[in-house]
């Protein structure tokens, strides 16, 4: 089988994407599959060299915009070319944070309370003293936590909205829940070992926190039975709310023994540091297994989209 490994693209998380399509190559089984490496400069060479190649699946490396958000599945759907993860629906959902709330909201999963604005001339420091400091503002549709600030008060609000602002059309402000940072990697509805992180320099999972060597701390973590099971029924809840198929991560703050979802990652990291590969592990899973799943779950799931189409 001929796999291509999408990777690079043009969102702010394309170091990431590189790390995680090099740690995909590192493991990708060669006895089954012939690898084909694709570095994404500019959006017109997907189409180019996927259809050079002639693969059988597209291993999607991407994370952020344009691969995480619906285009790239939409650019291989129309193209016929299977691809790896969840469908262009739940992609371009989970990649907006705002919208994938409402819903879980409306499906009974808790998640910050919290506030959108469409721009600067939403600016209204009134209503976010009404929410109430410290808060965190971030781009509506990041990732990596790249332009996401700490705010403790009103002085310090302007910059870290100016800040959002400048990455993002829309950017949310959500009231701050101390707690602990969780996430859920779930594999074909299944919830993998559950991860907890303490980022050893911050209050909350920085970019530094997430890519610097020692930057946090993140261990398989034993809960209570009760908790335990609340955080894996909102884990899975998320996931079947978003539509999101094959794989994905649910990032959480358990806040006086309550979940909050903060957002579902459609195409986590899956460099050699990052969270679904540790849990996986943990779950006596390989890396080169949790490929080789993904992809077999893939192309099941693609085969069985298009028959219905
Ligand atoms: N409402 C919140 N309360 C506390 N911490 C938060 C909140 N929202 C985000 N964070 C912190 O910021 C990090 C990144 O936020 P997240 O919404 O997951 O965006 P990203 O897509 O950049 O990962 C989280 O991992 C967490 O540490
Ligand atoms: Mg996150």
């Amino acid at each position: 089988m001929k796999i291509g490994v999408i990777m690079g693209g043009i969102s702010s998380e394309r170091e990431i994407s590189l790390q995680t399509g090099q740690e995909m190559i590192n493991h990708l089984d060669r006895s089954r599959y012939e690898v084909v490496p694709m570095v994404i400069e500019q959006r017109v060479d997907l189409i180019m060299q996927v259809q050079q190649a002639g693969i059988d699946i597209a291993l999607l490396a991407l994370h952020g915009q344009y691969g995480e958000d619906g285009t790239v599945q939409g650019a291989l759907e129309t193209l016929g070319i299977p691809y790896t993860g969840s469908g262009i629906l739940a992609s371009s959902l989970c990649m907006n944070k705002q919208l994938s709330k409402t819903l879980l909201k409306a499906g009974g999963v808790n998640t910050p309370e919290g506030l959108c604005w469409q721009g600067m001339n939403d600016y209204d420091p009134q209503v976010v003293e009404r929410l109430g400091y410290p808060v965190i503002v971030k781009p509506n549709t990041g990732g990596s936590s790249i332009g996401i600030q700490l705010v403790q008060n009103e002085k310090e609000l302007l910059s870290a909205v100016q800040g959002a602002c400048s990455l993002d059309q829309a950017i949310l402000i959500e009231s701050y829940y101390e707690g602990t940072e969780i996430t859920c990697s779930i594999v074909d509805g299944e919830v993998l070992p559950i991860i907890s992180i303490s980022s050893a320099r911050s209050k909350w999972f920085d970019y530094k926190a997430k890519y610097e060597v020692g930057g946090a701390e993140e261990k398989v973590v034993e809960l209570p039975t009760v908790i335990e099971q609340r955080v894996r029924e909102a884990a899975l809840a998320s996931y079947r709310l978003l539509q999101c198929k094959v794989y994905a991560r649910v990032d959480m703050i358990l806040c006086q023994d309550r979940p909050y979802v903060l957002e579902v990652n459609t195409l986590p990291g899956m460099t050699a540091n990052s969270l679904l590969p540790k849990s996986a592990a943990a779950a006596g899973i390989t890396f080169t297994q949790l490929l080789d799943h993904i992809i077999a779950s893939s192309l099941h799931e693609r085969k069985q989209e298009w028959r219905m189409a």
